[in-house]
């Protein structure tokens, strides 16, 4: 499948190049133009990823600059500060948010038709303030969030129950961060709840049980990070699934970072929820069906991403 579509990418680091190379491997768009801080950066990572390309789908990447955002059916930030060994998602926010004041009006400005994506962490709070200085319709700028988290708990799931990942339906939500967690009340495995399978498995039936699993999940880039210094793969994949659910018009479900409206009691800040996602960004936000317990989570999350907002200077 390959679509006439150009996509932007600011930040030629880890997740930057790899996403780049991912586009390129999957055929979903036509151009792509790679911008970071460092031109070299940008030019080295695009003449590597354009000796690719005879194996797969013609394609075009180059590098660029932010002026070079323009006519982009959608930009992804994936600039910035990445965590180090230890380091938490919000550790990195100052430095990432006066980067963002710098990028996002002037992408804005350039390519006010086009979609932002930001994958930069810590997502949700990033993805709130990016809302606020693009001044682009609703919907059109939002976050990676708990895409990949959920990606991590179906593969978490899908090796525990022996089976393909896509037949497992659960959701993280919440902040992309240490206060995510399972909604473990809507999910289900080949339309098993997994009350019912937990039960018949004695597999996750306990409260221990789920909240290892969760706790693996939730660490998971801590864990990667310790071992090999940042991670790049998984979220590639996932800013992959999401742009090409954007460019050819899905409507698929993602739990993408997005301002919360009102939804459980919470507003003015972003929180990874199932949306749905098509050529218009963030259609709509579906306020799925979470126990007391996961709502008061939920509410938790809010306030964890609401404190990192407050300490921007
Ligand atoms: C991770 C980064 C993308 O979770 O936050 O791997």
């Amino acid at each position: 499948m390959t679509s006439e579509a150009k996509v932007a990418i600011v930040g030629a680091g880890r997740v930057g190049s790899t996403l780049a190379y991912s586009l390129v491997t999957n055929g979903s768009v036509r151009d792509i133009v790679l911008i970071d801080a460092s031109r070299e950066r940008a030019e080295g990572e695009a003449m590597d990823i354009a000796h690719a390309v005879s194996f797969h789908t013609p394609v075009s990447i180059v590098p660029g600059e932010l002026a070079d955002t323009a006519g982009a059916a959608i930009t992804v930030i994936a600039a910035g500060a990445a965590q180090r060994v230890g380091e938490t998602r919000p550790e990195l926010f100052q430095r990432n948010a006066d980067m963002l004041k710098r990028i996002v009006p002037e992408v804005a400005r350039i390519n006010p038709d086009g979609l932002l994506i930001l994958a930069t962490n810590p997502v949700d709070a990033l993805t709130y303030l990016a809302v606020q200085l693009a001044g682009l319709p609703a919907g059109r700028v939002f976050g990676s969030g708990t895409v990949l988290d959920t990606a991590r708990l179906r593969a978490e799931l899908a090796n525990y129950f022996h089976v393909d990942p896509r037949n497992v339906h659960a959701y993280v939500l919440g902040e992309h961060g240490d206060s995510e967690f399972v909604a473990w009340s809507s999910g289900n495995m080949a339309n098993l709840h997994f009350d019912e399978l937990c039960r018949l498995t004695g597999m996750c039936s306990t409260s221990e049980q789920r909240s290892a699993i969760e706790e693996r999940v939730r660490n998971a880039a801590y864990e990667i990070i310790r071992r090999k210094g940042g991670t790049n793969f998984a979220i590639a994949s996932a800013l992959t699934k999401i742009i090409e659910a954007v460019l050819r018009d899905e409507a698929s479900v993602f739990t993408v970072s997005s301002p919360v409206d009102g939804h459980y009691g919470i507003r003015d800040v972003a929180l990874s929820l199932p949306a749905i996602v098509d050529r218009t960004g963030v259609r709509q936000v579906l306020p799925v069906g979470l126990s007391d317990e996961e709502q008061s989570r939920l509410r938790a999350s809010a306030a964890a991403v609401r404190k990192t907002l407050e300490s921007l200077q």
